[in-house]
């Protein structure tokens, strides 16, 4: 049985994943900070050190171990740079990018031991592209690629592979502030004029974690409807 952590998958591509790789037979762990009626569960605050050692110790107590780890959880955000806040920037860069590299960090052990080990990082088009106004969030998810890359090179020869997706506007909760005016702008540059569904990126997880996908590995791949390429 292959143990999955999923973080932020209380909603949006986490909560798509867990359905789709709980199909798979997988033991899905999910996380959010809202409650929910799950046996395999946990609320957290991931902006936070010691939660996220908590949650990893509560997956091993309930699983044994942890053979993919995708790090979802994120937050996007979106200011002219000289209206970011230094709490914000702490805040931010701990969810988007250091927790995912302390949970990687915690992983890695025991996925050496065993030889098996999937570690996905869901980054964004933002971190490729660029993005007026998001460069905290950029920065973030660009950070998620270096590590993506250095990481699959050290962890090559333990069968370990570790991959970054790079979604373009999924539909899901992230976009929920954003009024229906600013989302036909959008859709405009969009070159197949539509949003990813929550669905299109569980697939490739599904693939990315499957045996065939094993010599994929150290690669960003831009799940966008073309966004990466041009408008
Ligand atoms: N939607 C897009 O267009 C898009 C595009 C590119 C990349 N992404 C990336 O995809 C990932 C998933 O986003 P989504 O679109 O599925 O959005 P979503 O539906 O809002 O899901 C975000 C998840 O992260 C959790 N989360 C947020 N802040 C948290 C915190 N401080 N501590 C713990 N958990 C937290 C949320 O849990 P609670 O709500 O329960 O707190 C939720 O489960 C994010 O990393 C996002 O940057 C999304």
């Amino acid at each position: 049985m292959t143990n999955v952590l999923i973080t932020g998958s209380s909603s949006g591509i986490g909560l798509e994943t867990a359905k789709v790789l709980r199909e798979q037979g997988c033991n899905v762990f999910r996380t959010g900070r809202r409650h929910v009626e799950d046996e395999h569960y946990l609320s957290v605050e991931l902006s936070c050190f010691e939660h996220a050692k908590i949650l990893y110790e509560k997956v091993i107590e309930e699983f044994g171990n942890i053979d993919v780890l995708i790090n979802n959880a994120g937050e996007y955000y979106y200011s002219p740079i000289e209206r970011v806040q230094t709490y914000d920037i702490e805040r931010v860069m701990l969810l988007n990018l250091s927790i995912p590299y302390y949970l990687a960090s915690l992983c890695v052990s025991q996925m050496k031991e065993k030889r098996f080990g999937r570690i996905i990082n869901i980054s964004s088009i933002s971190a490729s592209v660029g993005e007026a106004n998001a460069s905290l969030y950029a920065a973030t998810k660009a950070g998620l690629y270096g590590m993506t890359k250095s990481l699959a090179l050290e962890l090559a020869q333990y069968n370990i592979t570790v991959n970054c997706i790079s979604p373009g506007w999924v539909e899901t909760q992230l976009m929920a502030d954003i009024n229906e005016e600013d989302k036909a702008e959008i859709l405009d540059v969009v070159p197949q004029r539509r949003f990813i569904q929550p669905i299109e990126i569980s697939n490739l997880i599904k693939y990315l974690i499957s045996e065939e996908a094993k010599g994929l590995t150290g690669q960003n791949i831009n799940l966008c409807a073309g966004l990466s390429v041009g408008s």
